[in-house]
C-alpha cells in the first residue's frame, strides 16, 4: 500500500534502537508515525493496556513492533524462571497481544511486522529463554499470516546489532564484543540499527511478502 498523507504507523518499541530506526525511516514519508513503549505509557507486558491503547489510537495502517530486547541467560537447568516469564510476557505476549489488537484495528492492506533473533535458529548454549521466544514467535507469524490474511504479517529476525540493548554494558567491553563479532561474521559487520531497519520497510512495501522470516544477521545463521 503506497504511503499518503493519511497513512498511520505504530511502531510499539519505536523510542530506541532497531525501532527508533524504523520510525525515523517512516517519517520521512507521508503520513503519521507514533512511537509506543514504557516510556511513552504503554506497557506491553498488560494485554488491557495494549488494547485500550490500539481503541485510543486506531484505526492504523502498518504496526511494528520491536520492543522488549532483555531476556535473563543461563542454560536451561540454571535459568531465572521467573525472569523468564518476564521477557516471555514482554516480548512473546507482548507481541501477540499487539497481533491481537492488529487483526481489529488494522485497516485493509494493512501490515504487522514482529521481531524475532537469529538465536531462534541458532544453538548457543546459555540463551535458552532468547532462542524460546524468538523460535515462538516465529512459528506463531506464520499462522497469523494465515489467519489474518489479506493482511500480512511478516517477522524480521536480526543478528548483533549495535543499539542501546547493550548500554548496561562497560563501554570497553561492548566495544570488544562488537569488534570480534564483527570479525567472525561473514559480512565482516555488526549492523547497525538502519540496516535492520529496511527489512522491516521491504515487509512493508513488498505486497507479495506475507509470513516470510527476514534474515538481517550478518551471515550469523551461516556461520
Ligand atoms: N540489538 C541486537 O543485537 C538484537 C539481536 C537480535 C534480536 N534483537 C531484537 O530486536 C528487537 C529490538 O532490539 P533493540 O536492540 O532495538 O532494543 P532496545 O534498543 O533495547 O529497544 C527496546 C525497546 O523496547 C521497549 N520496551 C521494553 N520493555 C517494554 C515494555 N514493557 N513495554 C513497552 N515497551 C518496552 C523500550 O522502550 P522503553 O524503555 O521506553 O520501555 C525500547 O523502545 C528486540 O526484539 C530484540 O530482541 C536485537
Amino acid at each position: 500500500m503506497s504511503f499518503n498523507d493519511n497513512t498511520q504507523s505504530v511502531i510499539v518499541g519505536g523510542t530506541s534502537g532497531i525501532g527508533r530506526a524504523v520510525a525515523d525511516a517512516l517519517a520521512q514519508r507521508p503520513g503519521t508515525v507514533t512511537r509506543a513503549s514504557g516510556s511513552t505509557g504503554l506497557d506491553i507486558a498488560d494485554p488491557q493496556a495494549i488494547q485500550a491503547w490500539f481503541e485510543q489510537h486506531g484505526p492504523v495502517d502498518h504496526i511494528v513492533f520491536t520492543a522488549g530486547s532483555q531476556a535473563p541467560g543461563g542454560s536451561v537447568e540454571e535459568v531465572d524462571v521467573e525472569a523468564a516469564k518476564a521477557a516471555f510476557d514482554i516480548k512473546f505476549w507482548g507481541a501477540i497481544g499487539v497481533a491481537q489488537a492488529a487483526a481489529s484495528h488494522l485497516r485493509p492492506g494493512g501490515t504487522l511486522t514482529l521481531t524475532s533473533g537469529f538465536l531462534a535458529r541458532r544453538t548457543v548454549p546459555g540463551t535458552f529463554v532468547k532462542t524460546a521466544i524468538n523460535a515462538a514467535l516465529e512459528a506463531t507469524v506464520k499462522l497469523l499470516a494465515k489467519e489474518l490474511a489479506p493482511l500480512r504479517v511478516n517477522i524480521v529476525s536480526p543478528g548483533l546489532t549495535d543499539t542501546e540493548a547493550y548500554s548496561a554494558m562497560d563501554d570497553e567491553k561492548r566495544r570488544q564484543m562488537l569488534e570480534s563479532t564483527a570479525a567472525k561474521l561473514p559480512a565482516g559487520r555488526v549492523a547497525q540499527p538502519e540496516d535492520v531497519a529496511a527489512g522491516y520497510l521491504f515487509a512493508i512495501d513488498n505486497l507479495s511478502m506475507t509470513g516470510a522470516i527476514i534474515d538481517i544477521d550478518g551471515g550469523a545463521l551461516i556461520n
